[in-house]
């Protein structure tokens, strides 16, 4: 396949020194087939290194001392200079700076950090050090989402870096730095690549359409889809449809309030919404779900709706005391 047919994620390095992690991203990314390109190095430090070697690779670059600034401020000048790259994601590599919730939440799920140790062990400084004093058998790596809480994320990858006898937090670090640079890259790719694999789609709308009351899976014209009732009487309220009759979507259909809301939508928002090929004559809207701006809480609003609209009124008691509390 050319290069230019491969789909690629935008991704914002921010770093804060050397940015050895940053090169290894951007190489990695220069490899035929990658995933993603770095669309932007920015950094709180003028100074970086980093930000040197991404200008002589001719990669876009910002940077904006955070000295004298409040933290608020400082933050949205960053999330600002990603936007304006058109970044979809942000890595961070060795950025030292913690981030305000607000910044954090408008990116989650799509922000990542490297951080030297196995987390959930030693979050925060000195790791290598920590971990040689405990008598550790193995420092380590990990690659893992940004949350509010400190290196707390869902981890993505891990590699494991054996501890020598003799082993200093130095060369401990030295060495962890090898691990890295191979880890990074290839969780980035796996993570970008994420939203428009149907495996992994299907994974999710699964968890959430069964997580509904009375709810089971049933295989549909070959298309998984979930029913509310008995397994005899049950009624389906969601198709899980890979890029069926021709659609070249991965969507998800549900039932909607009807054909005006459905035709609305479709209009509107048609990054989104689609009308699917033959459903849609009956009323079920295709939510779009390879895009890698999902909403996924109005993926289970949708869903959640669907299933009222055919749930039998038994099963409607139940969730609306669930709602309640
Ligand atoms: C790495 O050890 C990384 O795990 C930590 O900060 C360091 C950054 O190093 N978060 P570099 O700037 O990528 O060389």
């Amino acid at each position: 396949m050319p290069e230019e047919a491969t789909r690629r994620a935008r991704v914002a390095v921010f770093v804060s020194g050397r940015g050895s992690n940053m090169a290894a991203l951007l190489y990695a990314s220069r490899l035929p087939g990658a995933p993603y390109e770095v669309a932007l190095v920015a950094s709180n430090d003028p100074d970086a290194e980093g930000l040197a070697l991404a200008e002589a690779e001719g990669v876009a670059t910002f940077a904006l001392s955070h000295r004298g600034k409040a933290r608020g401020d400082h933050d949205s000048a960053m999330e600002q200079a990603a936007r304006e790259a058109g970044a979809e994601y942000i890595a961070l590599a060795g950025y030292m700076r913690i981030l305000t919730p607000g910044f954090v939440q408008r990116w989650e799920g799509r922000m990542l950090n490297i951080h030297p140790s196995l987390l959930p062990n030693y979050t925060g400084l000195d790791t290598h050090a920590r971990a040689i004093a405990a008598g550790d058998s193995h420092g380590g790596v990990s690659v893992h989402l940004v949350t509010e809480d400190l290196d707390a994320g869902e981890v993505l990858g891990q590699i494991r870096v054996a501890i020598r006898a003799g082993e200093t937090a130095d060369s401990l670090a030295e060495r962890v730095r090898f691990a890295e640079h191979q880890l990074y890259p290839r969780v980035l790719a796996r993570h970008v690549s994420r939203p428009f694999d149907a495996e992994w789609l299907l994974g999710r709308v699964r968890a959430l359409a069964l997580a509904l009351p009375e709810t089971h899976e049933r295989e549909s014209h070959g298309a998984p889809g979930w029913r509310v009732g008995t397994k005899k009487s049950g009624k389906y309220f969601a198709y899980f449809s890979d890029r069926h009759h021709g659609t070249p979507h991965i969507s998800l259909l549900v039932k909607c309030d009807g054909m005006d809301e459905l035709e609305e939508l479709v209009e509107d928002q048609p990054h989104a919404y689609h009308k699917p090929a033959y459903y849609g004559a009956s009323g079920w809207l295709g939510v779009i779900l390879d895009r890698a701006d999902i909403d996924w809480d109005s993926v289970a609003e949708r869903l959640q709706r669907s299933w009222t609209a055919v749930a039998p009124k038994g099963a409607t008691k139940l969730i609306n005391a669930a709602d309640s509390f």
